[in-house]
């Protein structure tokens, strides 16, 4: 799914991963001459900054499963100059033989792995000892956005988690609960910083636009072809009642990260 967005993926006007990559970096402090791993690049909004701050004594690796965000990525890596490795590879189990880094990122990716316990076994392995390791995944979103989400309801396949939605079940719905899938994999000092990001869209047309070339795509992907302008007319008429102060259509998105050592 991720390949059939990789064109479009951070790429319509909406401010989303960009900021939540500066968050994580904020808190992860990249220095000059690290060797730092970002999982799950996608199409760079972390692992650019992070290139940047490791400056041309240290080295970024990114790595994605989606073979088209990996060559997109690295083709605006090359025009930017950035002098960094971007490669196929599975965040469930990595098989990376540049070990040890000092830092992994890794920013909304770990609630998409099969088995996220696993997968951080396998990242802190990869760690220098005293590294550190960062993750985003969402928290809560404004209520009143769900009545836009629901018009996907009727059509979600039961197993499809919903990444912003997650079920109180699931490690991804607490703070808690992410911190134990890191403590339980080895790692020290868990801790948890929260915010909250506002998401706006320009015009209807515009959420349109960004729900196919994020995550979302996969609800999309699940409405037959002859419903699919019934569930959009849906949307519009919910977005309506979605406004901001200033009148403007869009939500707010709480952020979890998760940071911890080895
Ligand atoms: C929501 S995007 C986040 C991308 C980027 N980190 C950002 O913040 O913009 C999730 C990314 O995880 C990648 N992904 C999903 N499952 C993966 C896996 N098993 N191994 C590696 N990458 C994966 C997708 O291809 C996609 O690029």
């Amino acid at each position: 799914m991720f390949d059939r967005a990789a064109e479009t993926y951070d790429n319509v006007g909406v401010d989303l991963f960009r900021p939540v990559a500066d968050l994580l970096l904020t808190e992860l402090a990249p220095q000059p001459g690290e060797h730092a791993l970002d999982v799950g690049c996608g199409r760079g909004a972390v692992l650019f900054p992070l290139a940047r701050a490791l400056g041309p004594t240290g080295r970024a690796v990114g790595i994605d499963l989606a073979p088209r965000m990996v060559a997109a990525t690295a083709a605006d890596a090359a025009v930017a100059g950035l002098d960094v490795d971007v490669r196929v590879d599975d965040a469930q189990e990595p098989a990376l033989d540049e070990a040890p880094f000092d830092l992994i990122a890794s920013s909304l990716v770990l609630f998409f792995l099969p088995d996220p316990a696993t997968a951080l076994t396998a990242w802190r392995a990869l760690l220098a000892p005293g590294g550190r390791v960062g993750i985003s995944t969402f928290a809560d979103h404004s209520p009143a956005w769900r009545v836009v989400d629901a018009v996907f309801a009727p059509y979600l396949p039961q197993q499809m988690a919903d990444p912003r939605t997650q079920a109180a079940a699931s490690p991804f719905g607490s703070d808690e609960g992410v911190e134990a899938l890191f403590r339980g994999a080895g790692f020290t000092d868990v801790r948890t910083v929260s915010t909250t990001l506002p998401v706006r869209f320009e015009d209807k047309d515009q959420w349109y636009a960004w729900t196919w070339s994020v995550g979302q795509r996969r609800m999309w992907e699940s409405v037959p072809e002859e419903h699919h302008a019934a569930v959009r007319a849906a949307a519009y008429e919910r977005l309506d009642d979605c406004l901001d102060d200033d009148g403007r259509i869009g939500f707010d998105q709480g952020i979890r990260l998760t940071l911890a050592t080895r």
